[in-house]
């Protein structure tokens, strides 16, 4: 299919905005400092924290944030299961969800968890990190997919 240009101009701290590209839902989330700084201390709860699997991302989305940008995140928004739409928990907060929560995605089917650069915890039934999508920036708020 066709290349998606997504506006991301309106695009707040914390928020998402949804796209479709090649029937997927496209998510594209603007990760606070917060949320950043919180990425690494995660690592040793995940399954792939370095993004080795190289199914899952281009090359150039390997890295800490598995993002061009650091605090924009690009993801497919289908949970590597069993394809179910994880919520989104993009707070750092302390209850109800999870005292230890730094923000991430849920899977509410058969309750995967993923962070906030959609890397996927040990011990449940994704296998794998959610994919991140071939995209590339024509300028600070246009974004290209595909
Ligand atoms: Fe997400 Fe099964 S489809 S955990």
């Amino acid at each position: 299919g066709a290349p998606v240009i997504a506006d991301i101009s309106a695009l707040g701290e914390g928020q998402r905005l949804v796209f479709e590209w090649r029937g997927q839902p496209i998510w594209v989330v603007r990760r606070s400092a917060a949320v950043l700084k919180a990425l690494p201390t995660l690592n040793d709860q995940l399954r792939d924290p370095d993004s080795q699997n190289p199914d899952q991302q281009p090359q150039y989305a390997a890295n800490a944030g598995r993002s061009l940008k650091p605090e924009i995140s690009v993801l497919v928004g289908l949970c590597t299961h069993l394809g179910c739409a994880p919520e989104m928990k993009a707070e750092i907060r302390p209850e109800p969800f999870d005292p230890n929560w730094k923000g991430g995605y849920f899977c509410p089917c058969h309750k995967s968890k993923f962070d906030m650069a959609g890397r996927v915890y040990e011990g449940v039934p994704a296998p794998t990190n959610l994919v991140v999508p071939p995209h590339h920036y024509e300028n600070d708020t246009t974004l290209v997919i595909g």
